[in-house]
């Protein structure tokens, strides 16, 4: 199975004001679309042609360092597009929002704790709610690693590379997670991705 650029599930300029339609151009097309490109050469010849994307990432990791950050990168940004919606970041489901309690304390907890992950992950990287031991906790991960590879599963993620803020929030990292929790997460992929992680 060789690796495809899916579409964006919304318009190009659906996550305005909060992410601009350049951002999506270029992180989707070019960014998103050189993990792919890259991630096919490399898995060329190797064991884990054939395989499904979770098996080449957890596969990969520790014995091929090239294709794991192509193919990491890839899944991470197959969910990324999905994790956001146009006027995303409201009401959070029952199930969710129970677990997120009982792990946290509280929902703001939670936010609050997944964002500043993000505004710490030195350089290029990735800050995750993730399901562990039937847990949600927080992660953050360099580069294109993510939770599959530290034992759990990821359940939300931000990008914080610089390619998914620059253009719009230059250096303010903290203002792009905020805007990020606030109004883009689409927290019923939350939920059937966290159904599916305590099954
Ligand atoms: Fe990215």
């Amino acid at each position: 199975m060789s690796f495809t650029l899916p579409e964006l599930p919304y318009a190009y300029d659906a996550l305005q004001p909060y992410m601009s339609k350049e951002t999506l151009e270029y992180h989707h097309d070019k960014h998103h679309q050189a993990y792919v490109t890259n991630g096919n050469n490399l898995l060329k010849g190797t064991e884990f042609e054939g395989k499904s994307l979770e098996e080449v990432v957890k596969g990969s990791y520790g014995k091929n360092q090239a294709l794991f950050n192509n193919a990491g990168q890839h899944y991470n940004h197959i969910h990324f597009w999905k994790w956001m919606k146009p006027n995303g970041g409201g009401s959070i489901p029952g199930s969710v929002e129970k677990a997120l309690v009982d792990g946290f304390g509280s929902v703001d907890k939670a936010k609050e704790e997944f964002a500043q992950a993000g505004a710490t992950q030195f350089g290029s990287g990735w800050a995750w709610l993730a399901v562990k031991d039937g847990k949600v906790v927080v992660q953050k991960t360099p580069n294109g690693e993510n939770p599959l590879v530290h034992g759990a599963t990821p359940i939300l993620g931000v990008d914080v590379w610089e390619h998914s803020y620059y253009i719009d929030y230059r250096n303010r990292r903290p203002d792009y997670l905020k805007a990020f929790v606030d109004n883009l997460v689409n927290w019923e992929y939350v939920e059937e991705l966290y159904q599916a992680a305590i099954k």
